[in-house]
């Protein structure tokens, strides 16, 4: 009898131990997020709260995720990458670093959402887009007597020595984005050229892509090159801040969200993916001042956000420069030829 008892218990302790070591796993998402702090930190809460899920968030830059997720395809520790410039999704999909899925919200979706999905395997999903371009305090301007600029070209004037900010395309998104414009833009010979004159420009390169236009907003810098919704941020939250769509027209970039690969808790991931992907979910983004454009199309968006219609896009090869060969040679060839430069 006694033995019996042993037994069952020893049997219904190791049983509870499973089930209970499935629930804790059950309940909780590591999360990677590359958009603006306070938006990542808003999905955070609103997904823990709608499901009792305990989201476990890091906020890094486009680039500097791609690297993690590569340095612990191992023994990867993130579920989720929300976020971000596609190109680096698209890389880390080529590299294998992703999981497909394919969301049963998909059909919500705009096509340049789906696109991005279909070019890289269902690995990553396109969840808003936004148009680069830069901004300028204009109190910063005005005491510094400085032109009004309007052109990416404008910004190699000398008069501009030491009032320019972008951040390092390495680790960010949004500066990998700039160079990739650049470089559709006039080409790569006279890209490049156009990279070195602006190095002489540059006061810092930032780790972070929004980095810039926040410095300019506190009177710290004067122009920074940034994604143009990240300029109207500042704009709105009464910074002297004016958004520049540059004449020559610009790139910009489609966010992704991805599940990598060998996740620990796959189903959550799955989870988080599918309501990231809500249209209520997604309006939410005006409530902390993010200005892109929401990859579902019932997705509301603010009149204050930038007007990709009105603007001269490029029409920028996702698949081309968000490939692991381009964006490593074209990162090394800017490390190599442009940031070596004395300034
Ligand atoms: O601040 C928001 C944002 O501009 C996103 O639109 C973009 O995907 C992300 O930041 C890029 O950040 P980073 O340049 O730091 O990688």
């Amino acid at each position: 009898m006694k033995r019996t008892f042993t037994a069952l218990s020893t049997t219904t302790i190791a049983l509870l131990g499973a089930l209970s070591g499935h629930a804790m796993a059950a309940e909780k998402l590591t999360y990677y997020c590359s958009a603006q702090e306070d938006w990542c930190q808003l999905m955070a809460t609103g997904f823990e709260e709608e499901t009792g899920i305990k989201v476990n968030m890091t906020r890094k830059s486009s680039g500097e995720v791609m690297a993690q997720i590569k340095a612990e395809s191992n023994n990867p520790k993130g579920d989720i990458w929300w976020g971000g410039t596609g190109d680096p999704h698209l890389q880390a999909a080529e590299e294998g670093l992703l999981e497909p899925y394919v969301s049963p919200m998909r059909g919500e979706l705009h096509d340049w959402a789906i696109k991005q999905a279909e070019s890289a395997g269902d690995a990553t999903i396109g969840i808003y887009s936004g148009a680069l371009g830069y901004g300028y305090n204009e109190e910063v301007l005005e005491a510094n007597n400085l032109p009004v600029p309007a052109c990416w070209k404008d910004l190699l004037k000398p008069e501009y020595k030491g009032h320019v900010q972008m951040a390092n395309p390495n680790s960010s998104g949004t500066a990998y984005t700039t160079l990739a414009t650049i470089v559709q833009l006039f080409g790569e010979e006279e890209g490049f050229e156009f990279m070195k004159g602006l190095h002489k420009n540059i006061n810092q390169y930032t780790k972070s892509g929004s980095a810039p236009i926040k410095a300019a907003a506190r009177g710290e810098n004067t122009i920074g090159i940034v994604f143009m919704h990240d300029a109207v941020a500042q704009a709105v939250s009464g910074f002297p801040i004016k958004v520049v769509a540059p004449c020559e027209g610009t790139g910009y970039e489609i966010g992704g969200m991805s599940i990598i690969k060998g996740a620990r808790n796959p189903e959550n991931a799955q989870k988080f993916y599918d309501w990231a992907l809500q249209a209520d979910v997604q309006t939410r983004a005006l409530e902390v001042n993010a200005f892109q454009v929401m990859s579902n199309k019932a997705a509301e968006s603010s009149p204050m956000a930038p007007d990709m219609d009105s603007l001269t896009l490029i029409d920028y090869d996702f698949v081309k420069y968000g490939s692991s060969d381009e964006r490593k040679r074209l990162l090394k060839k800017w490390d190599d030829e442009v940031s070596v430069i004395p300034q």
